[in-house]
């Protein structure tokens, strides 16, 4: 079998024109991704798999966005929930870029804070974090000043 005929069949998802393909997310959190993205209000195409076979990730998913190009800091927001995400910048259906996301300085909203104290769990109110550490991670609450620590990390 030659190797276009192979990648021809790994693709289980088509092929996109222009845009960007966010590869390597886990399957777990693909419905996440897609409302941090804010995905589902585009008017431009977008097509997902989930459940796809993935030597590093055991299982991930794939979210092709037509004729859209993120800002870095619009795709680190999904750094702490696809850490291995790599993102594929298409032109002309060539993969012209790639890029991995990196935890951003900040975090706003997406995770809880650890401190079952904190005004954050008990009143409508996004939490906010400065990240202190990026390896492994470990985040400052704006409102109690309390660290949530990776393992602690629940998402909201
Ligand atoms: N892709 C796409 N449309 C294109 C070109 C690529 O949807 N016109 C997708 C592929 O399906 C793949 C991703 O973009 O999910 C990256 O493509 P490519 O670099 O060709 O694949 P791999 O070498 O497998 O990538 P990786 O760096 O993840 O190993
Ligand atoms: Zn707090």
């Amino acid at each position: 079998m030659t190797d276009k005929l192979k990648k021809r069949l790994k693709l289980k998802v088509s092929a996109i024109n222009n845009g960007t393909v966010i590869d390597h997310i886990p399957s777990e959190s693909l419905f996440k991704v897609i409302s941090i993205l804010g995905l589902d209000k585009l008017k431009t195409q977008v097509t997902f798999g989930f459940n796809f076979e993935s030597e590093k990730l055991g299982n991930k998913a794939v979210v092709k966005v037509a004729d859209v190009f993120f800002e870095d800091d619009e795709i680190n927001k999904i750094a702490l929930i696809a850490p291995h995400a790599k993102l594929n910048i298409i032109r002309d259906y060539e993969v012209i870029e790639k890029r991995v996301v990196e935890v951003p300085d900040r975090i706003v909203g997406i995770v809880k804070c650890f401190n079952p104290k904190c005004i954050t769990n008990h009143e409508e109110i996004t939490t906010h974090f400065s990240v202190v550490s990026k390896k492994p991670i470990e985040l400052k609450c704006r409102y109690c000043e309390k660290i949530t620590h990776e393992d602690q990390m629940v998402i909201k």
